[in-house]
């Protein structure tokens, strides 16, 4: 039986995800993507044609979802728009009897999660959220190595992504400088840092913050000026209304310090911006009683690196004996060619990109066909949105926030204004 998937927004992530689906396609038959749908009809075009190209069967092209979900015999969609749309798209397909995987951030507040959340529980739907750092076979081997007490007892986690957009607009997509549309850049890109620390490091307790807009005054300037690694993949999407050059208010939150207390007594500190000028700095370590661990970038292949207390280093296969039981599982064993026990890979971005992608796919369906949970359902979704959404809610308060409040909506005051943009 053959699983059928229409994907809606064809953006640069949508186009992510035709590739991703080509490289699914090289491993297994057993799922196939028919219709694709954006607003912009060449765009979605561009997209199809990709996938015919590569597979010999282009998918029909839609530019309104209604419609592709009343013409298209489909099993389930994948929702790759701007974030806006991800709570609407999902309810309306699963109430259509349609298994759902979201990009991350599941969607854009917790309120809309939390009506997703329930529309999946009533319909009995798959609601997957592709959160990709994690699938990374390289961030599964920090899990094994953390989890076997490979640096001890985990004491505290630094994760800091400083980068800069040089007074850009982040990706080139106007969406993303608006805080009713996308949050802040440490909830757009952060939610992936907040998902790899609940992942490695277990559930969160409080979070203090201080956040900022340093930049409100931006630049539409080319992909290919702020992120040349991605140029490639946005060449072919739209932005509607404005030009290159044009000036652009941000009036979302560019910056976030914040200090975490995970349930286990362990400490975190999360530092999200793209305001730096001359510095780009990232680190992600965790330290325990034993040991650092220093966490490879996440899709590039490499090895995590330990380091003891008597400055011995433990990395690449050596990394292995201290996790015997250690095994990739058999989706992503299939599409990594075979591995079973690697401490490094070398493939490039976008293949890694594609793979990861390709694993996210086959997730959702097996849950779907197996009528069992995604690796990132709806409760995980909403947790790494509420660490993200934690940040910017003390920040408003100027005092440390439960992260559980902000899941169930007892705090909610950033939040507030987004929800009634999006009219929930
Ligand atoms: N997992 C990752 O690493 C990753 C990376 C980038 C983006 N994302 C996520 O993917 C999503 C898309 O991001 P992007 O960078 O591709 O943005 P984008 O602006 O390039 O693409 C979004 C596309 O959605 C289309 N669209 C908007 N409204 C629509 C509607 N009502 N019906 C049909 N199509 C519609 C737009 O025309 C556009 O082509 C966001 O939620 C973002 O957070 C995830």
């Amino acid at each position: 039986m053959t699983f059928n998937i229409g994907l809606v927004g064809c953006g640069g992530m949508g186009r992510r995800h035709a590739h991703g689906y080509i490289e699914l396609r090289k491993y297994f038959d057993t799922v196939s993507m028919s219709a694709v749908c954006d607003v912009h009809p060449d765009v979605a075009s561009a997209v199809a044609g990709e996938i015919g190209a590569a597979t010999g069967v282009t998918p029909e092209i839609y530019t309104d979802f209604g419609d592709m979900l009343s013409n298209c015999d489909l099993d389930g969609v994948a929702i790759v728009t701007s974030t806006p749309m991800h709570h609407r798209f999902a309810t309306q397909a699963m109430e259509a009897g349609l298994h759902v995987i979201s990009e991350k951030p599941m969607g854009l507040t917790l309120k809309a999660c939390r009506q997703m959340r329930d529309v999946s529980v009533a319909t009995g739907k798959v609601l997957a959220v592709a959160e990709n750092y994690r699938r990374d076979p390289m961030n599964r081997l920090t899990k094994a190595l953390i989890t076997n007490g490979a640096i001890g007892t985990p004491y505290f986690a630094i994760d800091i992504g400083v980068g800069s957009s040089n007074g850009a607009v982040m990706h080139s997509t106007v969406w993303r400088a608006k805080k009713e549309q996308a949050g802040g850049m440490p909830l757009d890109a952060g939610v992936h840092n907040a998902d790899m620390l609940l992942y490695l490091m277990g559930p969160v307790g409080s979070v203090f913050a201080e956040t900022s807009i340093f930049e409100p005054n931006r630049t539409l300037l080319p992909m290919n000026q702020v992120a040349p690694g991605l140029a490639a993949m946005y060449d072919h999407r739209k932005e509607e209304g404005y030009t290159t050059g044009d000036e652009v208010e941000q009036t979302a939150v560019d910056t976030a310090f914040g200090v975490i207390r995970f349930k286990s007594g362990a400490i975190g500190q999360l530092v999200m911006t793209d305001t730096s000028h001359g510095q780009a700095l990232g680190v992600s370590t965790i330290s325990g009683s034993k040991g650092t661990l220093y966490r490879p970038q996440s899709r590039s292949g490499q090895s995590p690196r330990i380091v003891t207390n008597d400055g011995n280093e433990v990395t690449g296969d050596a990394l292995l004996d201290l996790v015997p039981e250690f095994v990739l599982d058999k989706t992503t064993s299939t599409l990594w060619d075979g591995a079973r026990r690697i401490s490094s890979y070398d493939m490039d971005f976008r293949l890694i990109d594609s793979k990861i992608l390709a694993y996210e796919y086959m997730d959702m369906v097996q849950a779907a066909e197996s009528g069992g949970q995604p690796e990132v359902g709806p409760e995980e979704g909403m947790e790494a949105l509420a660490l993200a959404y934690a940040l910017f809610e003390s920040g408003v308060r100027s005092e440390p926030v439960n992260v559980r409040d902000i899941t169930d909506g007892s705090i909610s005051s950033y939040q507030d204004e987004i929800d009634i943009q999006m009219g929930i």
